[in-house]
């Protein structure tokens, strides 16, 4: 059981995708046992999130498909509430070839102030299993923080 109890996801999704994954990412973090609401980054859920110990930030990959990846929409992921003295972790949802759209994202989420400590590509033919090792990863790595702090 993680000392983190209260987690948001907040995403950006053109087609939804990258909101589906959000939802499912929400319900499996809820299940073992961390609270967790997703929203979109165009209306985010600001109650849960000043409560939230954990923001998970999860967009699309715009590219050209073999170059030139990066988050889509990313100037609305460049706006995200600041979020300093809280845990992070990102996610992607993409096609084809992720490029480096998850450092970016990383580079992102830590200029707003998160402290990241994992992040996924999630490809969108695989969802489900995508969301089961993002979020078993995730839980992990609270997990192995917390044992090291204690
Ligand atoms: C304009 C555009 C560019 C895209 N470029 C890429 C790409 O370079 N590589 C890739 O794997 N997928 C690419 N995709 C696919 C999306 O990243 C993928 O379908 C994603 O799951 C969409 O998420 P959403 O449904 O939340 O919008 C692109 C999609 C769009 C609309």
């Amino acid at each position: 059981m993680s000392d983190v109890t209260n987690a948001v996801v907040i995403y950006e999704s053109l087609t939804g995708n990258t909101a589906m994954a959000g939802q499912m990412i929400a319900a499996e973090l809820t299940r073992y046992g961390i609270e967790t609401t997703a929203s979109p980054i165009t209306a985010p859920d600001l109650e849960a999130l000043s409560k939230a110990q954990l923001v998970v930030v999860g967009s699309w990959v715009d590219g050209l498909f073999l170059f030139g990846q990066k988050p889509g929409r990313d100037w609305r992921l460049k706006k995200l509430p600041f979020i300093d003295g809280k845990l992070a972790a990102v996610y992607c949802t993409y096609a084809l070839e992720k490029g480096k759209t998850l450092d970016k994202l990383d580079t992102i989420v830590t200029q707003r102030g998160g402290d990241v400590i994992g992040g996924y590509a999630i490809k969108r033919s695989e969802l489900e299993t995508g969301v089961e090792e993002f979020t078993g990863r995730l839980l992990s790595s609270l997990d192995s923080r917390e044992k090291a702090s204690a």
